[in-house]
């Protein structure tokens, strides 16, 4: 089932998720739902507060990047209450764009590498090292388990000269390809 994805200005996203607990019924239906709702809005990744659940989860499929991003071949995870157990002091700035946030596209900083403890949806633990854009993918979606969107990491400068497009999206004036949730209905 394809899940309407709440957009910038939607208090869920600005909240600190909470762990996903074991009994959490039917985890892998909304893990289903998760991938579907990403892969029907061209996505490579989708967190918990996206589909206006406040809980630590979050689906990725970064493969159709592999051309540009050889670490992304093949790089589907679902990741529950992940934890970042060491993140790299040497960072890198890229473009990042969300399904949050539809058509702002801006760089920035990430660690180049993370090692990252997470639970599968059959509450099998891993422990894993990623870099590059696979890292990159990771920490965006982590940071939305934060309360936080990647804009907020980027000068105020930058975030000024979005302003307009954000307030567009608070308004529910921005057209999407995908099913949204804006604050405010679009007439
Ligand atoms: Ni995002």
């Amino acid at each position: 089932m394809i899940l309407p994805v709440y957009l910038y200005g939607q208090p869920v996203l600005r909240k600190e998720a909470e762990d996903v607990p074991r009994e959490y019924p039917e985890l892998k239906k909304l893990v289903s739902d998760m991938f579907e709702t990403m892969y029907n809005a061209d996505g490579v990744g989708l967190a918990g507060p996206q589909v206006g659940l406040s809980l630590r989860i979050l689906v990725i499929d970064a493969d159709v990047l592999r051309d540009d991003f050889p670490e992304c071949k093949g790089f589907k995870r679902t990741m529950i209450n992940p934890e970042f157990l060491e993140k790299s002091e040497e960072t890198v700035s890229m473009e990042e764009g969300c399904l949050s946030l539809p058509g702002i596209h801006e760089k920035v900083y990430r660690s180049v590498k993370v090692r990252v403890k997470y639970f599968d949806e059959n509450w099998t633990e891993h422990d894993e090292m990623l870099e590059g854009f696979a890292a990159r993918v990771v920490q965006h979606e982590c940071e939305h388990l934060t309360g936080h969107v990647f804009i907020d990491n980027v000068s105020a400068i930058r975030r000024q000269l979005n302003k307009g497009k954000l307030n567009n999206i608070i308004k529910g004036t921005v057209r999407c390809s995908y099913r949204t949730k804006a604050v405010k209905k679009l007439k």
